[in-house]
């Protein structure tokens, strides 16, 4: 059984679990998070394989404290007025990220940006102190589920694709954090949540824009102008390469080939591939070659999140 009671000895144990690269479900003050540790590729490509995610959404990750959130991101003075006012508490700031945070790549989708909070509820704190790691946490739900409020909504839905489930009841607020941006012209919000416009102005003196397409789903990160896209063009299912171009390759039968060449898992492990993926693209852009050629990548599980940040690469050059 998955679900233990918040005890000490059991946060504890979730702490090692953590970075040993598992998941733990944990209780925070808006809803169960299913958390990974925040620096480990394949541990974060877990959480989407266990919520069965369709596409690689940059996810936020939590930590103890606005200093540690300083180590991981850049914070100028008005976010860290706002980090000052809520936290801890139920809202997410995007902020550049460091060159040097030790995050991995698909925790944030490719972006050059990461969404960062200070949890409140305090088996939250406990088990950032346990783990010492920052931990990257959805709602711990199925993806096109309602988020989990108990921890047995976290049983239902994942159960044995939990290493633990942490309960402390339900949790208080049981909706999610805001999600906010800032930009020049102000106070951006990502994500309605918990902390209303109000709130926020009341804060900052500052009128807050709404940039919202709903639900979970806000203009983040498809429909932001910085999601990464490759400079290069990119053309999927191709085996073999075209002569000159860069391979992104998957799998053990890889084709012979003369130019710049990355393998997301020789093996062809979905999870290490997507663990892989971002920084796999960026290196081979970097390497100005002007296609970057993809193998074909299953499509099953984790594939169908890989092939759609994929057909979205491919697409962005010919939209
Ligand atoms: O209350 C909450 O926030 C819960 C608990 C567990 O803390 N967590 C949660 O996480 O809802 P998640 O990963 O499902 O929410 C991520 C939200 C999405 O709306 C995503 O698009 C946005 O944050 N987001 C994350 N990183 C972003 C980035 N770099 N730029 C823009 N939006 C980002
Ligand atoms: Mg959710």
């Amino acid at each position: 059984m998955a679900m233990v009671p918040a005890s000490a000895a059991a946060i504890s144990r979730a702490g090692e679990l953590i970075r040993a690269g598992q998941l733990v479900a944990f209780p925070t003050e808006t809803v169960y998070g299913l958390g990974a540790d925040a620096s480990n590729g394949e541990a974060v490509a877990r959480i989407f394989a266990a919520k069965a995610r369709p596409r690689f959404n940059p996810l936020i990750v939590h930590v103890a404290s606005l200093e540690a959130c300083e180590r991981l991101a850049h914070v100028d003075t008005r976010a860290r007025a706002l980090a000052r006012h809520f936290w801890p508490g139920p809202l997410t700031l995007v902020l550049p990220r460091r060159a040097a945070s030790g995050l991995c790549d698909l925790v944030s989708a490719g972006l050059d940006t990461v969404a960062i909070r200070v949890p409140a509820h305090p088996v939250a704190q406990a088990l950032l102190a346990a783990a010492q790691r920052p931990i990257a946490a959805p709602s711990a739900n199925r993806s096109g589920h309602v988020s989990p409020t108990l921890a047995r909504h976290v049983e239902a839905d994942l159960g044995e694709r939990v290493a633990m489930i942490l309960d402390a009841g339900a949790t208080t607020l049981g909706l999610e954090s805001t999600v906010v941006t800032l930009t020049q012209t102000g106070v951006v919000m990502l994500r309605p949540g918990s902390i209303t416009p109000d709130d926020l102005e009341a804060a900052t003196g500052e009128p807050v824009t709404r940039a919202l397409d709903g639900g979970d789903t806000p203009l983040s990160p498809g429909q932001l102008a910085s999601h990464y896209a490759p400079r290069a063009r990119v053309v999927l299912d191709a085996a073999p390469p075209e002569p000159g171009a860069a391979l992104l390759a998957f799998g053990p039968m890889v084709p012979a080939h003369d130019a710049a060449m990355i393998n997301l898992s020789p093996q062809g492990d979905l999870i290490e591939a997507a663990a892989n993926l971002f920084a796999a693209l960026r290196a081979l852009d970097a390497t100005g070659a002007a296609t970057i050629a993809v193998m074909p990548i299953p499509t099953q599980g984790l594939g169908e999140a890989i092939n759609d940040r994929l057909q979205r690469a491919a697409a962005a050059r010919t939209a």
